[in-house]
Formats: structure tokens, C-alpha cells, sequence
């Protein structure tokens, strides 16, 4: 089949139809990553140009859940980045342990394998069962591959090391079953989270975070919009709440950037202490 066809100017109507018609608004995402996620859909839709699903967007009530599957990029592993698993283990679990009750909200959790990497971190630092855990992401089908906690078995070598990397206690295989080319997660892992369908751009404070990790998602979006997300994530935070990014991503020229210490900043591990309380 020919090459999918994208003009900028379709682009930007398919935005505009997208957000007026759905109230998804993609329009401050990195354009040339949305030109070609929207090449995909166009060519994986068995179209020509997107000039031609834009009717379709208008019309067809299937088109959303096509779409926003299209548009995320669901990349992601267990214990990805290890050094911050270790740095989140030694450095923020042990002050999250004092608190009564600990909410974590884990947003763009595309497939699940970090939300259940903080789970079995969680259990084996003794906090799994004073936490809630809110996943989530606005692709509905990444959500629902993440609440099966299904793995591919060719990816469990790179994830065991991975594990150990971030300083596990055992082996990771203790908290799977293998079954043919699949791995099914321990079901007592997912016992305190929720799994929901949530925008970082449109909805709003998602619940008082101890803990509010963001990772590999700012990367898409343009600074300003990079900024309105980060005051969201400020708002949603408790005082003396963490917040950790993604490596490529940083607090440090938005307009929260006061209000937050470095716990780590190399790993990008912030703690939220507003300016007043810093004098
Ligand atoms: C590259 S993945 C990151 C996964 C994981 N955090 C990691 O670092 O391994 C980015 C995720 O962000 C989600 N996403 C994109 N835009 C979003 C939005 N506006 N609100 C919530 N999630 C979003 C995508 O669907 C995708 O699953």
C-alpha cells in the first residue's frame, strides 16, 4: 500500500474536529510525533489521507477509542530507569512510611508495568497495604491490557534484571506465573489499585498524592502545556508529597518550579515544599 499521505493543514482540522467533536485536545502535543502516529492510524484504517476519516471522526462513535489508541504511545517496561525504583525505595518509601495512609497516583500508566513495579516495591518496603494506587492513562485499551497484568515472557529476562538493578529482595518469578509465552502477574498485586481513565490536559486533580508519578509523558507535550500539567500535579500533591518524572523531563522552567526541592534531581525526583514554608 502507498505511504500515507498527511498534509499539515489536515492535520491541524483533524486537531480541531478532535477537540470540538470529543473534547480531546492534542493541539499543544510535539506536532511532528502526532503527524506520525496519525500517518499510522490513516494507513492502518486502510485510507489515503486523513482528509478522509475526518468525517468519520465527526460521525462514527468508534472512531475515539481508535483514535486515542492511535495517538498514545503506550512504551513502557518493568522497573524501566531501575536507579529510580532503588532511589524511590531508599530515599522516598522510608518517609512515606510515617504517614497513616499513602495515596500514589500513577498518570499515563499506558500497559501497567510500572504501576505494578511501585506495587511490588510497595510490598516489599511493607507498604503495600496502607496504599492506594490510582493508574491512569487515557488510552482505554492500554488500561485494559494493565488490569489483565499479562506480560509477554520474552520481555521477563530484561525485567528481572531490571528488578534486581532497583535493588529486589527476591526474584522477580515470585511474583508471576508463567503460562506458554506469557506471564500472568500476581493478582494480589493489583488488590489496592484502581485502574481509570483519566486526561492530564482537560480532567482535573485526581486525589491527595503522597506520591505522583508522571514518567515519559511531558515529553510529548509543548512547554506551555508541559507547565499547565505540572500545576495540576502541584495542586494534586499533599505538602511534602513527591512527584517523579521522566529522565527527559524536568520541573525546573515552569512556573511550580519554587515550590518544589530536589530529592534527586538527576533522576528527577522532586519533593513538594511550597515557598512559604521554605523562609
Ligand atoms: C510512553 S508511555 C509512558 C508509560 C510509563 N509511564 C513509562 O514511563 O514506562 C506514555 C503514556 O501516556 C499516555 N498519555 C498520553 N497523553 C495523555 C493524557 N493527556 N492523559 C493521560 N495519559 C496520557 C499514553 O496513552 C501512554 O500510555
Amino acid at each position: 500500500m502507498r505511504e500515507a499521505e498527511i498534509h499539515d493543514i489536515e492535520v491541524q482540522v483533524f486537531l480541531e474536529a478532535l477537540r470540538l467533536r470529543h473534547g480531546y485536545d492534542f493541539t499543544h502535543y510535539a506536532r511532528a510525533s502526532i503527524k506520525r502516529r496519525l500517518e499510522g492510524l490513516v494507513k492502518d484504517m486502510g485510507h489515503q489521507n486523513l482528509s478522509e476519516i475526518i468525517p468519520l471522526l465527526l460521525r462514527e462513535h468508534d472512531m475515539l477509542p481508535k483514535v486515542l489508541g492511535s495517538m498514545s504511545v503506550p512504551v513502557t517496561e518493568m522497573f524501566r530507569d531501575p536507579q529510580i525504583f532503588k532511589a524511590l525505595r531508599e530515599k522516598v518509601l522510608p518517609m512515606l512510611s510515617t504517614y497513616p495512609r499513602v495515596n500514589i497516583w500513577q498518570a499515563g500508566c499506558a500497559t501497567g508495568e510500572e504501576v505494578y513495579s511501585l506495587a511490588i516495591l510497595l510490598k516489599e518496603e511493607g507498604l503495600y497495604d496502607k496504599t492506594s494506587i490510582y493508574a491512569t492513562d487515557i488510552n482505554d485499551s492500554a488500561i485494559a491490557r494493565a488490569e489483565e497484568g499479562i506480560v509477554s515472557q520474552k520481555c521477563m529476562e530484561v525485567y528481572s534484571r531490571n528488578y534486581l538493578a532497583a535493588g529486589g529482595k527476591g526474584a522477580l518469578s515470585d511474583y508471576y506465573h508463567a503460562r506458554y509465552n506469557f506471564v500472568k502477574l500476581d493478582e494480589t498485586l493489583k488488590k489496592n489499585i484502581v485502574f481509570a481513565h483519566h486526561n492530564v490536559v482537560a480532567d482535573g486533580v485526581f486525589c491527595e498524592t503522597h506520591l505522583l508519578l508522571c514518567r515519559n509523558l511531558l515529553i510529548y507535550f509543548s512547554k506551555d502545556l508541559q507547565d499547565q500539567v505540572l500545576r495540576l500535579f502541584y495542586d494534586s500533591l499533599v505538602r511534602g508529597g513527591f512527584l517523579c518524572l521522566g529522565s527527559r523531563e524536568s520541573i525546573r522552567f515552569s512556573s511550580i518550579a519554587d515550590e518544589f526541592t530536589p530529592v534527586d534531581e538527576t533522576l528527577r525526583i522532586f519533593r513538594c515544599c511550597p515557598r512559604l514554608e521554605k523562609r
